[in-house]
């Protein structure tokens, strides 16, 4: 089952809650490609940085995130030229117990502004930790976006990667489920380790999962204490009151990360900074607006019919999206991938957002091979594959999606152009 390197009766205890809790989908995965828990050992010392990944932290400004073993500073230093540091800043550092388990010193430095468009080397830590870059992404466009849900850390994982490193990418967004930890907190050490080598480079802006929330009845009542401890996202930038939604720009895209596993009703915190937030937006600034959620509300495949957070998520908010005009909508969830045309209310509608399931980063969970038949009218493209999604936006009309297999073959393209752009859709 992919459980290397972890103490099995842990699992096992664990196990009964999981299935209760977590599992609700009746549906039987394929064997899912081998873990890379097992391999990703940790050869840091006690003070140096480990599991860098930068987010951006609004008006041109960077958090970035590390862990290390024991106390050390929690500073940045940075520069535009190799070896040379003549900025730095100084932020926070924490730790988090889960059951017998406490995390290491978690660091979180925002630096900036920094200037569009450009590689800044930088130190965290120590003057002994090794030097890294990031490139901060361009002030206009044209800007490159990598989408991924569901990723994991598997082969395919690692494979999920390689080819997002390969393609010159400037914002990686992540529709939740990040690490599959699932209670068993090294995990996200691994996963942290995992994706260092992008997550340091480029900024990755991420919404959480079910396999983020990792409550236990009596035992850990807390939700999402991994996920909000190690994956801080700007959301006391966009003034919203919790981790687990948020917004930010983007060199002319407003991006809406919504929490699928937290309150969405009208009455709720989430709900009343979504309509103020959309009521922010200046769309001759930002004519593109997309937003991500986990479970996708739009969903042809036999895995997660009928759950709540896909069908009364969307009774609650679809109307709020549409009316704002957002041009796309990515979930993940579904190990697979599929793209809806433009829809509103289960009718497609040429003012509504397109959808996009993109849940085949490559998690041990494998992939969701099941589909309704025959495909709906709504649904376009359909496959069960691991891959991942580009989406070049060109200029403020025109933006082009591409879906990849890891194998490359024949991937799923298409222009879109922005409601923005569109005289009929303009509100
Ligand atoms: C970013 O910088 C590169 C290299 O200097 C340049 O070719 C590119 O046009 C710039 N992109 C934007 C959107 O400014
Ligand atoms: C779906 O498309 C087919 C073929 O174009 C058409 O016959 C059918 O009525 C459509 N169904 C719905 C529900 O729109
Ligand atoms: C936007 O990009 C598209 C696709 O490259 C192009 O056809 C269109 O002319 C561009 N629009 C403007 C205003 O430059
Ligand atoms: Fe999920």
């Amino acid at each position: 089952m992919g459980f290397s390197g972890r103490p099995k009766c842990y699992v096992f205890a664990i196990f009964v809650v999981f299935v209760g809790f977590v599992g609700a989908d009746d549906y039987v995965r394929p064997p899912a490609g081998r873990s890379l828990y097992a391999s990703l050992s940790d050869d840091h010392s006690s003070t140096s940085p480990q599991q860098v990944h930068i987010s951006l932290a609004g008006n041109g400004k960077m958090r970035v995130s590390w862990v290390t073993k024991e106390t050390t500073p929690s500073t940045v230093k940075y520069g535009k030229s190799q070896g040379k540091y003549d900025a730095s800043n100084t932020g926070t550092s924490s730790s988090y117990k889960y059951i017998v388990y406490k995390s290491g010193q978690i660091h979180d430095v925002v630096i900036g502004p920094l200037e569009p468009n450009t590689t800044y080397y930088y130190k965290c830590g120590l003057d002994s930790s090794p030097e890294l870059s990031f490139q901060t992404p361009p002030a206009q466009f044209p800007i490159d976006f990598a989408v991924s849900g569901d990723l994991g850390q598997t082969e395919w994982t690692k494979s999920t990667l390689e080819h997002i490193g390969k393609t010159g990418y400037d914002v990686l967004l992540l529709p939740g489920d990040l690490a599959y930890a699932d209670f068993y907190q090294p995990s996200w050490d691994t996963f942290g380790r995992l994706v260092e080598p992008l997550a340091s480079q480029r900024p990755w802006m991420v919404t959480q999962g079910n396999h983020e929330v990792e409550r236990i009845p009596f035992i850990h009542k807390e939700r999402f204490t991994a996920y909000n401890a190690r994956w801080h996202m700007p959301f006391e930038e966009s003034g919203s009151s919790s981790n687990l939604f948020y917004s930010f720009d983007v060199a002319g895209v407003h991006v809406i990360m919504l929490g699928s596993y937290t309150d969405f009703g009208p009455d709720s915190n989430q709900y009343k900074w979504l309509e103020c937030d959309l009521k922010k937006i200046d769309r001759k600034q930002t004519p593109w607006l997309f937003a991500l959620v986990h479970a996708p509300w739009y969903n042809s495949n036999s895995a997660h019919q009928g759950e709540k957070e896909s069908t009364r998520m969307r009774d609650s908010m679809e109307a709020l999206l549409y009316n704002a005009r957002v041009d796309i909508v990515f979930a993940g969830h579904v190990h697979a991938y599929e793209r809806f045309t433009r829809v509103y209310k289960e009718e497609a509608d040429k003012c509504g957002p397109v959808h996009i399931t993109i849940g085949d980063g490559g998690n041990r969970e494998g992939l969701a091979t099941k589909y309704k038949d025959p495909q709906p009218n709504l649904s376009v493209f359909r496959e069960a594959s691991f891959g991942h999604g580009q989406l070049r936006v060109v200029n403020a009309s025109h933006a082009q999606w591409t879906w990849h297999r890891n194998d490359d073959k024949q991937p799923d393209s298409v222009w879109f152009t922005s409601l923005a752009s569109d005289s009929a859709c303009v509100v």
